[in-house]
């Protein structure tokens, strides 16, 4: 986060104390909070300090605004603390790392069904909007690389996407300079559509976007609709415009739950797709994958050679220095838990996604926006009259330590207000009762039909809550 300017008042005061409570002891002078202490002090007092302070965190399995993992294994903490000092970028020195990135990247290729007949290229990155950029930028060279050599303009790149996408999406298109041509929401659809795509594209386009799993409803783009669009494209116009498929949530459910579904590199547009280890990969943050149809489609400019870590060593990042731990950990999970294990896993979310739906449905208070039959996430708005907003409400459930986002759809469905349940491991049926229970008591609070607060009953004889 970009620091904030600091108000000078609660500088000052700042500057006057700093301390908790199990911290006292160790101090006879107040710890500055907005510059670096004259003297250190013992490692146990500054443990004692931060982690204190972090008790005003939410906490993370009550955590379904994220989709980023909360909680892995024992023997993956194991592993993740046994090279959380590896430096990944350090081929030489810890090459072994390196070697395993290497076959992450051609697992994932593989189950993204890249052709065989191609080497599998790729790299893991922070996260997705890494991936993106990295994948986008790909494409723009390429792009301009084509016009190039035919010696047409390459004044005006433009990316084609939906409103629907990820911020990250914007961020390319500033960052790097390309227009970004964004196409609309319904008011009554929440995806993008092939006949919007085609009124977008031209000679310019250096690629198009499709999500699978939108961040707004978890729906998908209608992805082999594109694709065919651009195929037809390829053919008519002799614009070969590349697909990049964001399956930041989507590509690790899809491939096991729905492998049928045709969305990756068996669509011959679709040239790159970038997954988040950290979402349903179930790695904690911070990892993304971004893997290519084929070599061609990375272009070797952008690729880098450094010799000053003791070999001549190729990276295609924005970031140099990044730690191992969490590509480890990947390598771990797709170790352990293999398709069979990845597919219950997927299933089980899935189902307790669909459970939930089904009983907010069944509340009679929401309509139910996306019923999770893709992606575990359950996106609801509330029924017209209503006395209260879904801002309430996620306000209200936050008494209790759920975190639910509410917020509003983009243009042209910016005056729908959702609220977004984003399902995962940790979130058992049990839970979705609880939570059912609690949003249907906001529900009475808000409407002025209960009066009580939201903290559970205690049974006075067995000493257990009572919903
Ligand atoms: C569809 C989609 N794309 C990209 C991103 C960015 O992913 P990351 O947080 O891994 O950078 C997200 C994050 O939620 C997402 O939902």
């Amino acid at each position: 986060m970009i620091s904030k300017k600091v108000d000078i008042s609660r500088l000052e005061a700042s500057r006057r104390g700093h301390a908790s409570t199990y911290s006292t002891r160790y101090f006879e002078e107040s710890v500055p909070k907005y510059e670096v202490p004259e003297e250190g002090m013992p490692a146990n007092a500054a443990y004692e300090l931060v982690h204190d302070e972090l008790n005003l965190d939410g906490n993370p399995a009550l955590n379904l605004a994220t989709f980023v993992t909360t909680w892995m294994e024992p023997e993956a903490d194991r592993l993740i603390m046994e090279n959380i000092g590896k430096n990944y970028i350090d081929h030489f020195e810890y090459p072994q790392a390196e070697v395993i990135h290497e076959r992450v990247v051609n697992m994932l290729a593989r189950l993204f069904n890249a052709p065989e007949e191609t080497a599998f290229v790729g790299t893991g990155t922070v996260g997705s909007s890494e991936a993106i950029m990295l994948g986008l930028l790909a494409h723009k060279w390429a792009w301009r690389k084509r016009r190039q050599e035919r010696g047409e303009s390459c004044e005006k790149p433009n990316a084609v996407f939906g409103a629907d996408v990820h911020v990250s999406w914007d961020k390319f298109a500033k960052y790097f300079d390309v227009e970004p041509r964004v196409v609309p929401m319904e008011k009554d659809r929440f995806t993008l559509s092939a006949a919007a795509v085609a009124e977008h594209v031209d000679e310019n386009t250096i690629c198009v976007g499709a999500i699978l799993g939108t961040t707004f409803t978890g729906e998908a783009d209608p992805i082999k609709e594109v694709n065919d669009l651009l195929v037809e494209i390829k053919k008519k116009q002799g614009w070969d415009i590349p697909l990049h498929v964001d399956a930041a949530s989507g590509g690790f459910i899809t491939p096991f739950v729905n492998p049928e579904l045709e969305w990756d590199f068996r669509l011959p547009q679709v040239k790159s797709i970038n997954v988040s280890g950290h979402k349903y990969g179930l790695v904690y943050p911070g990892l993304g994958w971004l893997l290519f149809r084929d070599h061609d489609d990375l272009p070797e400019d952008l690729i880098f050679y450094v010799n000053y870590l003791g070999d001549e060593m190729p990276t295609y990042t924005l970031n140099f220095s990044r730690g191992s731990a969490m590509i480890l950990a990947q390598y771990y999970n797709l170790l352990r838990l293999g398709r069979r294990g990845y597919t219950r896993i997927a299933t089980n979310v899935l189902g307790n996604a669909r459970y939930l739906a089904e009983r907010l449905a069944g509340s009679g208070k929401f309509e139910v926006l996306n019923t999770a039959q893709l992606l575990p996430i359950v996106t609801v708005k509330l029924k017209e009259p209503a006395k209260f907003t879904v801002f309430d409400l996620s306000h209200k459930l936050r008494e209790r330590g759920w975190i639910i986002p509410a917020y509003t759809l983009p243009p042209n469905a910016d005056k729908i207000a959702i609220m977004r349940v984003v399902v995962k491991e940790n979130f058992s049926r049990d839970m979705a009762d609880l939570l059912y229970d609690d949003v249907v008591k906001a529900c009475g609070v808000l409407e002025g039909t209960d009066t009580e607060a939201l903290a559970p009953k205690r049974s006075p004889r067995k000493g257990h809550f009572v919903n």
